[in-house]
């Protein structure tokens, strides 16, 4: 785009004689593109809860993603007719048998019956079992022997056709009752990565034997057990998180209301969950149950904001409020119970036996999710059935509405006041360039908090949950992430309304994805940040606490600025959707002095550029050092680039 003013210049010239031009030239000089800051006084805080993250069971983002189970369908609960995912070895024969139960909560478990030395069973994990070299690996397995056998076991992680033994353990005597064996795996130092791998279990004789409950844990983070993948959780610990919201989105919903997340099945024991059917079209384990959710929380130094059910299924199943809606307010009292309060309480002893005494820092709820999909119109009434119970429980909670202003009006809860709206935003990356300028701007500051509880820019002209989609890459390109840039500074210059954000959603099993794009991709073995997830990191790293107000002008450059009010930090985010490098002139007012060198991280690289597992580093940040810098100094902000400028009040 180029300034109106030089175009009126170009067009004076073809039309007025060259004299005049001279003449009038210096009188109607070019606009310079500026950014100018007022560093006089804070505009505003910067909200404590920017940035947040969410995402939910999709696309594997736990099973078969950041929970680090390494076995799929561990409890055989997975198909109802075959074993899924296990495949007999050494000419055993394998079923599913209902009448070994392992324990009420998994009735099911796996017969195997070995003909020969070596017969057994494998399973090939979530496309693959990742082997590295000098790692312990942790497996468990409920089993029991059939009269006249009494193992021994070989667990062993072998190549897939069983030729190349990684790691292997012995289990020396099975009885006739259900006993839990453990066993570390530790793989030599020469050993070459690989996912073309599987986790058997065989018999050294000819036997019967059955199986429940087969786990297998590679090292976690902070070698927690049950506990979660370590590049996943430095990826998400590196952007600095202030919020995780969980547990969904729809996998809170379910399709059903009988398929809900229900937060007290996911507790306890490994042996005692039994998952549930997740909306996107396969079984959770639950594994990733609410204590996993509320220690992943504390392990990325974040705070939980918690969803709750609020009667209302994917399908359009709802509860009627009133006495119906009743057992479903209980369950979300109790849940929040278990969350904050005190080991005295019922549920508050419940999370102590858990493991956690102290309680957890919840400050917000959200009552469902995009409850405008109920075409009953009845989340007006469900909403103030659970806002009165919690407000009369826990006051100072603030109570979130999933139906935001985005929607239409009729759609908004007014029944109550809620304390913070969630808006969603599934937009083209055109769509955010465009639009983000002056858009929160003309929200009333008077009304709730925004919360934009999901957000993300797809390049194509379809949507997410379009068909089309599949055949896309899983992660974003550039030119997404530009648009999330762009979306991010206007988030940031609102933050005292915007008060809380979080991209969605984050993780995608690369072969296993029901939604894209997603932030961060992974196979079994390796993991890798898309363009938008390096735009995420650059904007959340550098928050400060208060915000400057800016004004762009004559440039399509687009800009949030912050700064550290104790540090004298200064951070001048910059986004430059066009194709064309843009010259600024950084006017920054009400400052006394500057220190004259700063640093610039940049993102710099062409719309289709991307990442991917073969290609994880193609597009990443680069960081250098600014000079000159004064109070009103000149940048030149790169085509297709997004900048944090980072500088120093003295
Ligand atoms: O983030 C994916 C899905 O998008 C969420 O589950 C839902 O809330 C939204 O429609």
């Amino acid at each position: 785009m180029i300034p109106a003013s030089s175009d009126k210049l170009s067009i004076m010239t073809r039309i007025l004689p060259p004299v005049l031009v001279a003449v009038l030239a210096p009188a109607i000089a070019v606009a310079e593109p500026t950014l100018t800051i007022d560093a006089s006084k804070p505009a505003a805080d910067v909200s404590p809860m920017h940035y947040g993250l969410m995402t939910e069971e999709i696309n594997h983002c736990y099973d078969g993603g950041l929970y680090a189970e390494l076995v799929r369908n561990r409890a055989f609960l997975d198909d109802s007719k075959e074993p899924v995912n296990w495949t007999p070895v050494g000419g055993a024969k394998i079923a599913l048998d209902p009448e070994q139960p392992l324990n009420d909560a998994i009735p099911i478990s796996l017969r195997v019956e070995s003909t020969a030395a070596g017969g057994g069973v494998a399973n090939g994990g979530y496309w693959g079992i990742p082997v590295k070299p000098s790692t312990t690996y942790r497996a468990s397995f409920f089993a029991k022997a059939s009269p006249g056998f009494s193992g021994p076991l070989t667990v062993a992680i072998q190549s897939e056709d069983g030729e190349t033994t990684f790691a292997s353990a012995e289990v020396p005597t099975l009885s006739g009752n259900w006993n839990t064996y453990e066993t570390n795996l530790v793989t030599a130092a020469d050993v070459e990565p690989t996912t073309k791998a599987r986790l058997a279990i065989t018999a050294k004789d000819p036997g019967t034997f059955w199986l429940g409950l087969v786990s297998l844990f590679p090292p976690t983070w902070n070698d927690r057990a049950n506990g979660l993948r370590p590049d996943l959780m430095k990826m998400l610990v590196d952007l600095k998180p202030k919020f995780l919201r969980f547990p969904g989105g729809n996998y809170l919903e379910g399709d059903t209301i009988d398929t809900r997340f229900k937060w007290w099945e996911t507790l306890g024991p490994i042996s005692l969950r039994p998952g549930h059917p997740c909306p996107w079209g396969y079984r959770s384990t639950d594994g990733m149950g609410l204590m996993e959710f509320l220690l992943w929380t504390e392990e990325m130094g974040a705070k939980p904001v918690l969803g709750l059910y609020a009667g209302y299924s994917l399908k359009g199943d709802y509860v009627k409020p009133g006495k119906d809606l009743e057992p479903f307010v209980q369950e979300a009292l109790d849940e929040i119970e278990y969350v904050m309060g005190p080991v005295t309480s019922k549920w508050g002893a419940r999370r102590a036996t858990d493991g956690h005494p102290e309680p957890f820092p919840l400050e917000y709820v959200e009552i469902g999710n995009e409850d405008w999909f109920d075409k009953s119109g009845s989340y007006d009434k469900r909403f103030a059935q659970f806002y009165d119970a919690i407000k009369k429980k826990y006051p100072k909670l603030k109570c979130i509405s999933s139906v935001g202003f985005e929607q239409p009006k009729e759609k908004w809860v007014k029944s109550r006041n809620p304390d913070v709206v969630d808006e969603h935003y599934y937009r083209t990356a055109d769509w955010f360039i465009k639009e983000s300028p002056g858009f929160y701007e003309k929200y009333d500051r008077e009304g709730p908090e925004i919360f934009v509880g999901e957000w993300a820019a797809h390049e194509t002209d379809y949507p997410p949950w379009d068909g089309r989609a599949k055949n896309d890459p899983p992660t974003p390109n550039m030119e997404a992430a530009l648009g999330d840039a762009a979306w991010m500074a206007a988030m940031e210059r609102n933050s005292d309304i915007v008060t809380m954000q979080c991209y969605a959603p984050l993780l995608v099993n690369v072969n296993g994805r029901q939604w894209r794009p997603d932030l961060i991709g992974y196979d079994a073995l390796t993991s890798y940040g898309s363009p938008s997830y390096y735009a995420f990191r650059m904007f959340s790293t550098n928050v400060g606490d208060v915000i400057f107000k800016s004004e762009t002008a004559d440039t399509p450059v687009q800009a949030s600025v912050t700064a550290g009010a104790r540090t004298g930090d200064i951070f001048i985010k910059l986004v430059n959707p066009t194709s064309t490098d843009r010259s600024l002139k950084i006017d920054i007012k009400g400052l006394r002095s500057i220190q004259p060198t700063g640093e610039a991280e940049a993102l710099t690289a062409a719309p289709d550029a991307t990442n991917s597992i073969d290609e994880p580093t193609n597009v990443v940040p680069e960081v250098s050092e600014v000079t000159g810098v004064k109070p009103s100094f000149d940048y030149t902000v790169p085509a297709h680039s997004i900048v944090v400028l980072k500088l120093k009040a003295s």
